[in-house]
């Protein structure tokens, strides 16, 4: 059971920062689409605050306690924290990978789960990962690069991010 625990705990504190994100975003979004993506984000970490109450206690259920510090879910999250910087279609992209990348991990909390016959377990991720996948849909149809896969288009920026790094180095370096 050790390893189904740990997954959980994971788990909680990544879906923590993922709520954490989607509010900030949702504060923090502007343009065009800005009504609609404000009510979008919005609607998600509502559901969240409410996922991670129930997830949390049916950690206590199960006996294991949902981490406490900050400090703590931080670095066991495997999401990573809101992006400063974010524009409305970068901050698409970081959720779509966040909610795709958490949606992985229930999967393999799923499977370790009905291994050891937690079927309550089993069946709580797996309405998780319906409910993500909703968010990933909604998130993609927002896209304006719906066809390109997340992690490319992620990587492109990364890529982009790089190159003006580097330049700046270069002028720097002059
Ligand atoms: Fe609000």
């Amino acid at each position: 059971m050790e390893k189904l625990y740990k997954l959980l705990s994971d788990a909680q504190a990544s879906l923590f920062v993922l709520f954490h994100k989607t509010w900030v975003y949702h504060w923090n979004v502007v343009g065009k689409d800005f009504q609609q993506l404000h009510t979008l984000f919005g609607e998600q970490y509502n559901t969240m605050f409410e996922e991670i109450d129930r997830l949390s206690e049916h950690m206590r259920y199960l006996n294991v306690k949902p981490l406490s510090s900050l400090k703590r879910v931080l670095e066991v999250s495997y999401i990573e924290e809101a992006s400063s910087s974010a524009n409305d279609q970068s901050m698409i992209a970081d959720l779509l990978k966040s909610n795709q990348d958490l949606c992985e991990k229930l999967g393999d909390i799923s499977e370790e789960a009905e291994e050891q016959k937690s079927y309550a377990t089993a069946n709580l991720v797996q309405d998780l990962m319906e409910s993500h996948g909703k968010f990933i849909w909604m998130l993609r149809s927002f896209s304006s690069t719906p066809g390109i896969k997340v992690n490319e288009s992620i990587q492109e920026q990364e890529e982009v991010i790089e190159e003006v790094e580097e330049t700046i180095e270069e002028l720097e370096a002059e």
